[in-house]
């Protein structure tokens, strides 16, 4: 078993392949967990299945029901579930060594150096990375703490729009009021600013880049409205969360000019975008700009909790102890993250996210051209999004929700974005072009149901 195993091999062959569902054993284990864990739980109040096993780009729940799987732990799963050449270093360096705190080790190193291999523009070669708790908020936490340490400011600066996590500082940084509202007050000096979304403003890409560029410039420089202590600006290279907004060419680049002209950090968050997610290893790259401070986690550890938060070597000003966290030696996550960026490196997916995105792309905005319901589709590699309107009857959400049923009704699992009025689709980098044709079937499908009804 080596990283040469082709994608085709990696699946249950049945998926898709669908009963009624949800089916009796899904409806217990739900109802039983219903009863004894916190209201908090989400994902199974929109999709009530109880899964049993993973293999490749598909799901098998535990009523024998198999399916194509479009949202990858979100965004966690890029090589798949239970990849057998990243689970094979996981069971035997569980089996040896497991945690380690930052003691020098064989897998620690070794990923260390497989990440600057990996780095954008010119952090190869001149990076420092930090490990320290194992989510994508902690590695945010981080890098807050690294630009406050190294300017000497408090101030944050972050977008509209914006997700970086939900621990305290991540979520000042992250602009969801609605959930953010209990908590107030989080840090202080926060500042949230546009971001280029030109299909919700309504404007065409130039003046959105144009306008949101302004803020920036606002917010760093103006003499009667600036930030005074700003710390650095928090951005993500395309919002995930808030439904795949792509931001247009000339933004990132001009952030980074700004940012630098004022000395300040620019902390490109690569928590979901990364690891080969669009086509590149990181989404800054499309841009040209290499972040000063870049924070990853989910597809990091490929399934297993691991984040890390890579940055200038200029900036490693901290002293022993200047970051810490009891996980940050989590030997077994580190193995699996070197192996899932060679197995992506031996089978060229990062080109195949390009291409079969682009035929994503390609496939849903020609069926949906004229769909009344449907106001865009976006996105770059297999990272897409399908934004919904409002209709007479019924509110994007609740299409979007009917879409979402109706697909894994049908054998594809697939799970929402922005106002939850928006189809996210995150599948794993090994889906094969045949399983994302016939996932795409069954997507079209439902939304020409739902929308007709
Ligand atoms: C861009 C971005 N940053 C940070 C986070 C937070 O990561 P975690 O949920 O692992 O704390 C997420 C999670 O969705 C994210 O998408």
């Amino acid at each position: 078993m080596d990283e040469h195993l082709p994608i085709e091999k990696l699946h249950f062959e049945a998926a898709p392949s669908v009963d009624r569902v949800p089916g009796p054993r899904s409806r217990e284990l739900r109802e039983r967990q219903s009863r004894i864990e916190s209201n908090a739980v989400v994902y199974p109040t929109d999709v009530p299945l109880a899964f049993e096993e993973g293999q490749g780009a598909t799901l098998k729940d535990v009523d024998d029901n198999y399916y194509l799987d479009f949202f990858a732990g979100i965004g966690v799963l890029n090589v798949g579930h239970s990849h057998p050449w990243v689970t094979a270093s996981v069971a035997q360096q569980a089996g040896t060594l497991s945690q380690t705190l930052d003691f020098p080790t064989e897998a620690r190193l070794e990923l260390i150096e497989k990440l600057d291999e990996i780095a954008p523009g010119d952090l190869q070669g001149n990076n420092c990375v930090v490990f320290g708790g194992p989510t994508g908020s902690d590695a945010v936490e981080g890098s807050i703490k690294l630009a406050k340490y190294n300017t000497g400011n408090n101030g944050l600066i972050a977008f509209y729009g914006a997700f970086h996590g939900e621990t305290a500082g991540a979520y000042s940084l992250t602009a969801d009021t609605k959930y953010k509202q209990p908590y107030t007050p989080l840090l202080a000096e926060v500042e949230h600013i546009p971001y280029p979304d030109s299909f919700h403003q309504d404007k065409d890409d130039e003046q959105a880049v144009a306008d949101a560029l302004a803020a920036a410039r606002r917010v760093l420089e103006d003499r009667f409205g600036a930030m005074p202590n700003p710390a650095g600006v928090w951005v993500e290279p395309i919002q995930g969360e808030n439904g795949i907004i792509v931001p247009p060419e000339g933004f990132l680049s001009g952030l980074k000019d700004l940012t630098d002209a004022h000395d300040v950090p620019l902390i490109i968050d690569e928590i979901q975008t990364g690891m080969g997610r669009t086509g590149k290893w990181f989404a800054s790259e499309y841009a040209g700009v290499t972040p000063d401070i870049m924070p990853m986690a989910k597809a990091l550890g490929s399934g297993l909790p691991l984040s890390a938060t890579m940055y200038h070597e200029d900036l490693d000003t901290w002293g022993p102890g200047g970051h810490t966290g009891t996980f940050r030696g989590f030997l077994p996550a580190m193995r699996a993250s070197v192996r899932a960026i060679e197995y992506i490196q031996s089978q060229e997916l990062l080109a195949h996210s390009r291409t079969e995105g682009e035929y994503m792309l390609e496939r849903l905005q020609g069926a949906t051209e004229s769909n009344p319901a449907i106001g865009e589709v976006r996105g770059r590699g297999m990272y897409v999004g399908i934004d919904f309107t409002d209709g007479e009857q019924r509110s994007s959400q609740e299409l979007v929700g009917a879409v979402q049923t109706a697909c894994y009704e049908e054998g594809a699992l697939v799970w929402t974005g922005g106002d939850d009025d928006t189809i996210r689709l995150i599948p794993p980098l090994v889906m094969t072009h045949d399983q994302v044709e016939t996932g795409l079937d069954i997507l079209i499908e439902a939304i020409e149901s739902v929308t007709a009804a």
